[in-house]
């Protein structure tokens, strides 16, 4: 029985936020201390959408890295690497093509979405590459063998595919290689938006970013969404399903300031702002370490590069070592054939 392996990524396209925070930051740094623990900056996959762009993905690898480090992952303890920089993860994901239906890729949310909806970046006519992207997102957990992949809820179809084709490669080459690959999802589910969409995201300019100033959180915090059909202080709000209490709970540590807070909002004995004023307060303690940290690890690129490159050395090996075993099992391992 192998051991557990967790392995999860971000694409290099942009800044990490709080969403990506309790979606999948925090529980990579709560597990890196219980298992090894790899961090794949996924270059390739953010390519399959910014192909034309490979400037603003290069300069993301860094700002990722350093977001990563910057809210606790620890370099010591988890491996980082550049998705390209392992060719196996590209030969892998070849491989599992065949295990794989069209139908079964269009029917991935995220797909479908830049492929069937009218809004979609590839409306009618993807690239091919996009639409691997799912089978290629298996070859970046199963080329390491890693069974434990904390992600985002919005991965949960990515993760479900990644153990189908690894189910699927093992009874057809009648092996068992590949492991059960287990998602591994924040308590809260997803975060929602500072205007309390679904969905927090960069180019929907709701969140706050880890280096977001003082002056930015407070005014984003200020124009945070609350309960709708309050309309004064002195009505009784719902505290379920309020971005502001959501975001408290999640982020002010002071459990009986925010009890406290609860209680007077139903009861219509507390202002927005006050709420609000107590979120700013704790937002600002959560992110000023963090963004203190990026400011420092930034001043070294070489610092950051050093992680890159010896995560990269070491995951070389490794890749090897499971692409012949992978080619063993697919009876391809044709170099065995003229050493005999
Ligand atoms: N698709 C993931 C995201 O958008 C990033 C990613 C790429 C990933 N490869 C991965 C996550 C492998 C987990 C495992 O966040």
């Amino acid at each position: 029985m192998e051991l557990d392996k967790v392995l999860t990524g971000d694409r290099p396209t942009g800044k990490l936020h709080i969403g990506h925070y309790i979606g999948s930051l925090k529980t990579r740094t709560e597990m890196q201390s219980k298992y090894p623990t790899y961090i794949l900056v996924a270059d390739v996959q953010a390519l399959t959408d910014n192909y034309d762009n490979p400037e603003k993905i290069r300069e993301n690898i860094l700002e990722t890295t350093i977001d990563n480090l910057a809210v606790g992952v620890d370099p010591n303890k988890a491996t980082f690497f550049i998705q390209s920089m392992i060719p196996q993860i590209a030969e892998l994901t070849i491989f599992f093509m065949n295990l794989v239906t069209k139908e079964q890729v269009l029917r991935n949310p995220t797909v479908k979405e830049e492929v069937m909806l009218k809004r979609g970046k590839f409306l009618g006519n993807p690239p091919f590459g996009f639409l691997a992207y799912p089978v290629s997102q298996a070859a970046d957990i199963l080329f390491l063998r890693a069974n434990k992949v904390p992600v985002g809820d919005d991965q949960r179809p990515m993760i479900e595919l990644a153990n189908d084709i690894a189910q699927k490669f093992n009874k057809i080459y009648q092996t068992d290689i590949f492991p059960t690959v287990e998602g591994v999802y924040s308590e809260c589910g997803r975060l929602v938006g500072l205007d309390g969409a679904k969905k927090m995201s960069k180019s929907l300019g709701n969140t706050i970013f880890f280096d977001d100033s003082d002056e930015e959180i407070t005014r984003k915090i200020m124009g945070m969404y609350t309960d709708p059909n309050r309309i004064r202080a002195t009505d009784p709000g719902k505290v379920e399903g309020n971005p502001v209490f959501i975001y408290h709970d999640l982020f002010n540590p002071n459990k009986q300031e925010v009890e406290d807070l609860k209680d007077r909002y139903r009861k219509g004995q507390v202002g927005d702002v006050e709420v609000k004023r107590k979120l700013i307060k704790a937002m600002i303690d959560f992110i000023s370490p963090i963004r203190e940290r990026r400011i420092n690890i930034s001043k070294d690129r070489n610092y950051v590069w050093d992680i890159l490159q010896n995560g990269i050395k070491k995951v070389q090996i490794e890749a090897e070592e499971t692409m012949a075993k992978i080619k063993e099992a697919m009876k391809i391992n044709y170099l065995n054939e003229l050493v005999t």
